[in-house]
C-alpha cells in the first residue's frame, strides 16, 4: 500500500512537471483526484486496512494528496506566468524601428476640376443634379428635339443596350428629367459620365465626362448665357482667358454655338493637341429650343432658357496643361501624385 502511494505520487509529480499547458494539467489533476482517480482509489481502499495501520496510512495518503495538489497549484501558476510572458513578448513594440510611410490618397484631377466647377456654379445660385447613365431614347434624343430617324443619332455614335435602352451620349439627357419634375425657374448644373463609339486619341475617349448647365426662366437671353459662361471661365482659369463662341447646330438649342478656348499648349499658334487650329473646343451651348420646353409641358411663349455642355476632361487638360486625355484613365500613380 505504502509502495503504491509512493509510486502514484512519483509518477504524478513527474507528469505535473512535464505539463506544458493548463489543459494538460487539468487532465493530470483529474487522473489523480477525479472519481476514478489514482489517489481517490487509494482513499476508497482505506476501509480494507487493518485498524492499527489506518492512522499511519491515512496520514501518508493525506500527505500524498497535499504534495500532489501543491505541485499542481505551483505548476498552474508557472504555466500561466509563461503564457502571459509569451503573449507580452509577441506584442512587444520595438520603438527603435523606423516608422512606416503612410501614402496619402489624393483626389483625381477630374474630381478636383469638377469640385471647383460645382463650387463656382453653386456660388451663382445653381443646384447640382444627376441623371442615369443608362437612358431611354426619349430623354437622350426625342425630348431633346432629335427625331428617332434623325442622322444626328448616328453622329453621336450611340452604344445601344437593347430592350429600349442606351448609354447616354451627352448630359443634355438630364435636361428633360429635371424640367419634368419642376416648374421654372430652373438653374441646375448636371455633371456626369457619357459614352460614345468614338475612336480614342489625345482628345477623345469612348467614356468621358460632361457638365451640363440649364437655366429656364422668364426673360432669359443669349446675353445671360454668354455672361454666365464667361464669368465661369474667368473664375476657373483667370481673367486673361480667351473664349470663342461660333455658331453651331444642336437640335435642342436655337440659336446654338460652340465654345472654344485658346490652346494652352501652343497659345493659339497651332499644334497636334489643337489639331493645328489654335483652339480647343470645350462644348456646345445655346438657347433652349421651344420644342424642348413644350416637350416637358413648359409654356415656350412665357419662358426662355439657355443650356451648355462642357467636356470635363478637356477642361482639366487646360487647367493642368495636360496634352493627352488618356492619362486620366490609366491610374498611373506617378501621374496622379502630381495633383495636390
Ligand atoms: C454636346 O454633347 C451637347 N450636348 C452640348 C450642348 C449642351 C449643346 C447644351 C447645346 C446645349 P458635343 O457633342 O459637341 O456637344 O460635346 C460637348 C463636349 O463634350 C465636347 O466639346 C468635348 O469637350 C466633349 N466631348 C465630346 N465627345 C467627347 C469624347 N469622345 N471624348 C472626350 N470628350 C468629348
Amino acid at each position: 500500500m505504502v509502495d503504491d502511494i509512493n509510486r502514484i505520487v512519483e509518477t504524478t509529480l513527474a507528469q505535473i512537471d512535464g505539463a506544458k499547458s493548463t489543459v494538460a494539467l487539468d487532465g493530470i489533476e483529474r487522473e489523480a483526484f477525479g472519481k476514478k482517480g489514482s489517489l481517490t482509489s487509494v482513499l476508497r481502499s482505506m476501509k480494507d486496512i487493518a485498524p492499527e495501520d489506518r492512522r499511519r496510512i491515512g496520514r501518508l495518503v493525506n500527505d500524498a494528496k497535499a504534495r500532489v495538489q501543491g505541485a499542481v497549484d505551483a505548476r498552474r501558476e508557472a504555466i500561466s506566468r509563461e503564457e502571459r510572458e509569451g503573449a507580452a513578448q509577441a506584442q512587444r513594440l520595438d520603438i527603435t524601428l523606423p516608422g512606416r510611410f503612410i501614402r496619402l490618397g489624393r483626389k483625381h484631377p477630374l474630381t478636383r476640376v469638377l469640385d471647383e466647377m460645382c463650387g463656382i456654379f453653386i456660388g451663382m445660385g445653381f443646384t447640382v443634379v444627376e441623371g442615369p447613365e443608362v437612358e431611354t431614347p426619349w430623354y437622350n434624343f426625342t425630348a431633346l428635339n432629335i427625331p428617332e430617324d434623325h442622322p444626328v443619332m448616328d453622329e453621336k455614335n450611340t452604344f445601344f443596350l437593347g430592350a429600349g435602352l442606351l448609354l447616354r451620349t451627352e448630359t443634355s439627357a438630364i435636361q428633360a428629367r429635371v424640367m419634368e419634375t419642376q416648374a421654372p425657374p430652373v438653374r441646375v448644373l448636371g455633371p456626369g459620365r457619357c459614352y460614345r463609339r468614338d475612336a480614342v486619341d489625345a482628345t477623345h475617349s469612348h467614356t468621358f465626362h460632361q457638365v451640363e448647365a440649364l437655366v429656364v426662366d422668364e426673360g432669359i437671353s443669349f446675353a445671360d448665357l454668354k455672361g454666365t459662361v464667361e464669368l465661369y471661365f474667368k473664375r476657373m482659369f483667370g481673367e486673361g482667358t480667351r473664349l470663342r463662341f461660333r455658331p453651331d447646330y444642336f437640335p435642342f438649342v436655337e440659336p446654338g454655338a460652340e465654345v472654344a478656348f485658346s490652346c494652352h499648349v501652343c497659345d493659339g499658334v497651332g499644334c497636334p493637341v489643337c489639331k493645328q487650329s489654335g483652339w480647343i473646343e470645350l462644348g456646345g451651348c445655346g438657347m433652349v429650343h421651344p420644342n424642348v420646353l413644350e416637350n416637358v409641358g413648359y409654356d415656350s411663349e412665357r419662358y426662355t432658357g439657355f443650356a451648355f455642355g462642357l467636356g470635363l476632361e478637356r477642361m482639366a487638360m487646360l487647367k493642368y496643361g495636360i496634352d493627352d486625355m488618356r492619362l486620366f484613365y490609366e491610374n498611373d500613380v506617378r501621374f496622379l501624385a502630381q495633383f495636390r
